[in-house]
């Protein structure tokens, strides 16, 4: 528990200003976690709406995070776009560094704020600007495309950023763009590879890996086909692509919830970070979710704790360098402006192309 103030009252008229957000996640946690819980949610309330501040919350935030303070919660795309459109003074940022500099870097008039600095992501940790500029001088003429998973440095270098709900859009929209029939998309090996299994256009792909997805096997999935012969098997694309291929559907995290939500199914397995099932589940009590997962260690350093510490001492700032941020707004802005896809991407590998044209550097 957090300690660096002294945990707040349960009160009644705590209870009674939580007693929505009780009712959606009674599920999920304990009535001793949340006497805990709940006046610190009532307290991040009151100090958001007296700070002129937004939460910004990811999917893979725990579901007292995600459904008791976020204004805005989705995946990196829905997030982004949020930032963008937000009017607020203050941006809190539930989420891990990428995305809190991605806010900023849309912002830069704003303050953003995240409530733990360590909050990484091995993916941005696997590239560097340096990195990229090397590789921009081995394929001249190539346009780059970054993950939203890296850091503003690496943006900066960058033509276009995508994240995994309209990657495949953003690679045609490049290769059209610039008049070539190979793009450089970087940094998510996995992802490059799913991504090229969509499209006619050939991928150069760097070797960073999500320490969340890679760890899952086509053998796993098999196992839990076995298991729950009536489940219906969901996989994030950043996971490796012979997975995907026994799995029933691939998606973002955003598809994942738009699937669970449209297609109601009985029983279903999401092969993704362990909160996502959570906070869907909250909304689905129809659906029951079977739950291998894999924690993200960067994702779980966000608490309500020290969301509630980030608003009282209004720490830890986010900064971006100017230069760089001017030049990383190109790249988001550029993903921002497409019109967002119809239906949330999926990754249909079934009907894929065979052939598929990757080099991996
Ligand atoms: P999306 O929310 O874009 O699907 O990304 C998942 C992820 O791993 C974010 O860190
Ligand atoms: Fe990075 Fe993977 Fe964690 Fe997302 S889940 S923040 S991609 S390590």
């Amino acid at each position: 528990m957090y300690d660096g103030f002294e945990a707040l009252p349960f009160t009644p008229e705590v209870e009674a200003s939580t007693a929505q957000v009780w009712e959606k996640i009674r599920a999920k946690v304990t009535p001793l976690e949340w006497r805990l819980q709940a006046p610190l949610i009532s307290a991040i309330n009151g100090l958001k709406r007296h700070k002129n501040a937004v939460i910004l919350a990811h999917n893979y935030m725990t579901p007292e995070i995600f459904h008791g303070v976020g204004d805005y919660v989705g995946d990196s795309l829905g997030l982004a776009r949020e930032a963008a459109k937000s009017d607020a003074a203050l941006i809190v940022q539930a989420g891990v560094h990428f995305m809190a500099e991605t806010s900023k870097v849309l912002c830069p008039d704003k303050r953003v704020l995240i409530p733990d600095l360590q909050a990484g992501c091995s993916l941005a940790a696997s590239i560097t600007a340096a990195d990229v500029r090397l590789i921009k001088q081995r394929y001249p003429g190539l346009p780059v495309i970054t993950y939203v998973n890296t850091t503003a440095e690496v943006k900066a270098e960058t033509d276009v950023c995508c994240t995994s709900a309209n990657a495949v859009q953003v690679v045609e929209w490049a290769a059209a763009q610039w008049g070539v029939d190979r793009v450089i998309l970087l940094p998510d090996e996995f992802l490059a590879r799913n991504v090229a299994r969509q499209t006619s256009v050939g991928v150069i792909a760097w070797h960073g890996r999500c320490e969340v997805h890679e760890r899952f096997t086509a053998a796993d999935i098999l196992e839990l086909k076995e298991a729950y012969p009536d489940a219906e098997i969901l996989a994030h694309p950043e996971c490796p692509t012979e997975v995907l291929e026994v799995s029933d559907f691939a998606g973002s995290t955003a598809a994942m919830s738009d699937y669970v939500a449209r297609r109601q199914p009985r029983q279903v397995v999401l092969i993704t970070e362990c909160s996502m099932a959570d906070n869907v589940a909250c909304d689905a009590p129809g659906t029951e979710f079977v739950r291998p997962c894999n924690l993200c260690p960067h994702m779980k350093r966000i608490t309500l704790e020290n969301i509630y510490e980030a608003l009282v001492k209004e720490q830890f700032e986010v900064t971006v360098d100017a230069s760089v941020a001017e030049r990383a707004r190109l790249a988001v802005q550029r993903m921002i402006d497409m019109p967002p896809p119809a239906a949330p991407a999926r990754y249909d590998l079934v009907k894929a192309r065979r052939h598929v044209d990757v080099e991996l550097i």
